[in-house]
């Protein structure tokens, strides 16, 4: 399935934790021949540039550099993690307001020099601002997808591993719907070896997905910010688009028409390669965890309403 083609240009707009984390696991995976950091606070960008610079000569050649906006041109992705982040005590939504500021002036400033390539939102609230982004930058939905629930997925194989006592990546699990409180644990889709979840009564599944929902906010109130687990999530989202791989990821995007959901972003398995997101992939959700996945619809939709 894979294509020959591995290299390519990556743009992160945002060289804070999550964008610098990002750039570092980018730059190890070397899957990237060109690398641009974009920051508002422009030291920032260089500080980090010159910093993975220094590591090259043990990480293999490409070309890591601070830029501008104008950068976006010719980039196959462009990275959002720009913006305020998440304090103890707040939620994601409660971000809103002030990150739907910032994307509503960055986006132009985007598309002015877009000509291609897809753009991944990983700002919070993830699915607020892909909506936004998508919306504002008038790209095709599968050009626009945000981190979505990539990394609360990652979290619950994860839990589920320790509890099952088996290898993560024998575990296939999916956390759908909204990248925070809402989310849902789709235990009807979720196996390993084939053996569904659902039915495994030896697994404290009230537990398990308590310790995935509450891992952003335990991790922030115990060193401030969350970063290692989405840079490796967005490297392995970058990985999909670039080695042009049809892998399948639970993305977020603009979902209208499907699985009951209207006109909102959120995630669900989703077929990703170069060219972006190219479709969801169907798959037979149960009735319990369809109508969980449509109220965490129905959530993101209470706050889209108030800051769109
Ligand atoms: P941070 O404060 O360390 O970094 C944010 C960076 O954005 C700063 O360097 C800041 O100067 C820059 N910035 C602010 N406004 C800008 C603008 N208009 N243009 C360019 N740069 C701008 O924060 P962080 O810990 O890196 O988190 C970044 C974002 O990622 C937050 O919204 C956070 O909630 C989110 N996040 C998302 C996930 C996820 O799974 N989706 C996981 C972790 C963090
Ligand atoms: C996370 C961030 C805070 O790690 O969204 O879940």
């Amino acid at each position: 399935m894979e294509s020959a083609k591995s290299k390519g240009k990556v743009v992160i707009i945002g060289a804070g934790f999550v964008g610098a984390t990002a750039a570092f696991s980018l730059t190890m995976s070397g899957m990237a021949s060109e690398l641009v950091l974009v920051d508002v606070f422009k030291e920032k960008a260089m500080g980090e540039a010159m910093d993975l610079n220094h590591g090259l000569c043990f990480m293999g050649q490409m070309s890591i550099s601070d830029g501008h906006y104008s950068s976006v041109k010719d980039a196959d992705i462009i990275i959002i993690t720009a913006g305020a982040a998440r304090k103890p005590g707040e939620t994601r939504l409660d971000l809103a307001k002030k990150n739907v500021g910032i994307i509503k002036d960055m986006v132009p400033k985007i598309m002015e020099h877009y000509n291609g390539g897809v753009i991944l939102v990983v700002s919070n609230p993830v699915d607020i601002l892909t909506y936004m982004v998508q919306k504002l930058s008038g790209l095709p939905v599968g050009k626009v997808i945000g981190s979505g629930t990539v990394l609360d997925s990652a979290r619950f194989r994860y839990q589920i591993s320790k509890h099952a006592g088996v290898d993560v990546k024998n575990v296939h699990g999916y956390i759908v719907g909204e990248h925070g409180d809402s989310e849902v644990p789709a235990w009807s889709v979720t196996h390993i070896a084939g053996k569904r979840m659902q039915d495994d009564t030896s697994l404290d599944k009230e537990l398990i997905f308590q310790e995935v929902r509450d891992a952003g906010a335990n991790i922030i109130k115990y060193k401030g910010a969350t970063y290692y687990g989405i840079g490796v999530s967005i490297t392995r989202i970058c990985e999909a688009i670039l080695k042009d791989q049809n892998s399948i990821l639970t993305v977020g995007s603009v979902i209208d028409g499907h699985y009951g959901i209207n006109d909102v972003a959120l995630s669900v398995p989703s077929i990703v390669n170069k060219e972006g997101l190219v479709s969801l992939y169907d798959v037979n959700f149960s009735e319990e965890d369809l109508v969980a996945l449509r109220k965490s619809a129905d959530k993101i939709k209470e706050v889209l309403e108030q800051v769109k």
